[in-house]
């Protein structure tokens, strides 16, 4: 097993006070609060406001990894931010949150890997950290995806909701940390899980404003079957570089799509239920800022202690998938 190079230290998340549940849909689109949780596992998600932009809200997430950490804004050397979803398509949300938090000291970038976002971000941070880059590398992972996606479209709709999740990667020490990570990306199935209009292909026009291409389109069964294939390929990797069985993993936090993808990834790693971190029904799918929220979650509510030994996947948009083992 490899010794871990980088470590996760202290954990923060912000999602939005409103909430909206499945009824309020059901007033606005033909649809019912029992489809949606048979189908996907959702009762509720958050919504955030005009004030609540992507970056306030990786801010709000930040502050209180650094918080936890003692830590300033000017001890960060790098942010790498994860998110579909930005406030403006130039500059990077990173830099939008190294201005709001004065982390003058840092460099900042983004990452585009849609839901699988926060993992390829940890990915870039554990090279920043390895190759002496940076000491300390902030994660951010934020999605306004309600300002994104079609409110007229039940089938996407539904679906998404909006928050951010956070954590700082360092040297590791005590032999806490990645203990292995995965990637994989196939660009050739892109348009199965997309935004066809707003960028520089389809540049802004009249016709973007009414055509609804500015907005995610998703072929949701052939997304449903990839994502299940990928996310079981996500954690046999992720077991198989650490030299591990899916009967060492204390913990599984599973990007939180839909249930039914949760339950086969648990059942392909051989993982009952109550080693799964779920909140799914609370947040419906939150993309780059899934996993990042629920670890968070893990964490603070106690399911998550140190020692213990945790795997993450993701899978999303690209389409990409990742997976990464992580001793607590
Ligand atoms: N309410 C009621 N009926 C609906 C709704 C809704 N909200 N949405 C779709 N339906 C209907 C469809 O129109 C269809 O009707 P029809 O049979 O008359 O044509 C029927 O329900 C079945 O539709 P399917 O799309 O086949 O339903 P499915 O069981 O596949 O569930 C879902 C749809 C929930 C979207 C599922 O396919 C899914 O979870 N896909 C994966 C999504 C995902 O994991 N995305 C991950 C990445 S997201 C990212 O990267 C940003």
């Amino acid at each position: 097993m490899k010794r871990p190079i980088a470590e996760l230290w202290g954990t923060g998340s912000y999602t939005p006070g409103r909430v909206m549940t499945n009824d309020e849909f059901a007033k606005i689109l033909d649809t019912s609060d029992q489809w949606i949780r048979e189908r996907t596992g959702i009762r509720e998600r958050r919504v955030s406001t005009k004030e609540e932009t992507n970056a306030c809200m990786g801010k709000a997430a930040a502050l209180k990894v650094l918080e936890q950490d003692g830590l300033t804004p000017l001890d960060i050397d790098a942010i790498v931010y994860a998110t579909a979803s930005p406030d403006r398509l130039l500059p990077s949300a990173a830099c939008d949150l190294q201005a709001m938090l004065g982390a003058k000291n840092a460099a900042a970038l983004d990452v585009g890997a849609a839901c699988s976002g926060f993992l390829y971000a940890l990915n870039v941070a554990e090279g920043l950290v390895a190759s002496d880059q940076a000491e300390r590398v902030l994660v951010v992972a934020a999605e306004k995806l309600t300002s994104i996606m079609d409110w007229t479209d039940r089938s996407t709709a539904v679906l998404f909701g909006d928050g951010s999740g956070a954590t700082l990667l360092r040297r590791s020490t005590n032999g806490r940390g990645i203990l292995s990570s995965y990637m994989k990306s196939d660009g050739t199935l892109a348009e199965l899980l997309y935004r066809p209009g707003g960028g520089a292909s389809h540049p802004p026009s009249p016709e973007l404003l009414t055509d609804h291409s500015y907005y995610i389109h998703m072929a949701g069964r052939e997304v449903f079957k990839a994502a299940v294939l990928s996310m079981a390929d996500a954690c046999d990797q992720a077991l198989k570089r650490a030299g591990l069985r899916g009967a060492d993993i204390d913990l599984l936090i599973p990007h939180q799509a839909n249930i039914r993808i949760i339950e086969s990834t648990a059942k392909h790693a051989g993982l009952p239920m109550d080693k799964v971190y779920v909140n799914v029904d609370r947040f419906g799918n939150t993309s780059a800022a899934s996993v990042a929220i629920a670890l968070d979650e893990a964490v603070r509510t106690g399911r998550l202690k140190p020692g213990m030994t945790v795997m993450l996947c993701a899978f999303g948009a690209g389409f990409t998938w990742a997976s990464m083992v992580v001793r607590w």
